[in-house]
């Protein structure tokens, strides 16, 4: 079964999805099921995947990570950061020699959520600190 805004990979086309409405049929693609990723963590000081979440004076800006920026080779890059405000939910694209951060220009709130996802290491997830 799915579940808002769960993130599904296929393993062997690549293919990732976001489910917009969730409690369906588990996704299949080229014939198997899509992975469900999960959401990892850890500690922003130390794991240079965790979203660094800054308030600034009108939003968020995000940056992946804190104290060393993650690689934005062709081979292994950060896609896409996510900012999710209440429930909004805005994201920004990247590609490879980017920064990898973002701006989102919202309003504030305390319920504010951040995700990544590295094409080589997942997808990674923080809250305001
Ligand atoms: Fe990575």
């Amino acid at each position: 079964m799915t579940k808002e805004l769960e993130i599904r990979k296929c393993n062997k086309c690549g293919n990732v999805t976001e489910i917009f409405h969730g409690e369906g049929a588990d996704l299949v693609c080229c014939g198997q099921k899509m992975e469900s990723l999960e959401e990892q963590t850890a500690d922003t000081a130390t794991e240079k995947h965790v979203p660094f979440i800054e308030e600034i004076e009108d939003g968020y800006k995000v940056v992946i990570g804190e104290n060393q920026l993650h690689p934005m080779i062709d081979t292994h890059y950060i896609e896409w950061i996510e900012l999710i405000v209440d429930n909004n939910i805005y994201r920004k694209k990247l590609q490879p020699n980017d920064k990898p951060e973002a701006i989102f220009k919202v309003e504030k709130s305390n319920n504010v959520i951040a995700r990544e996802y590295c094409n080589i290491h997942g997808l990674w997830k923080s809250n305001i600190q």
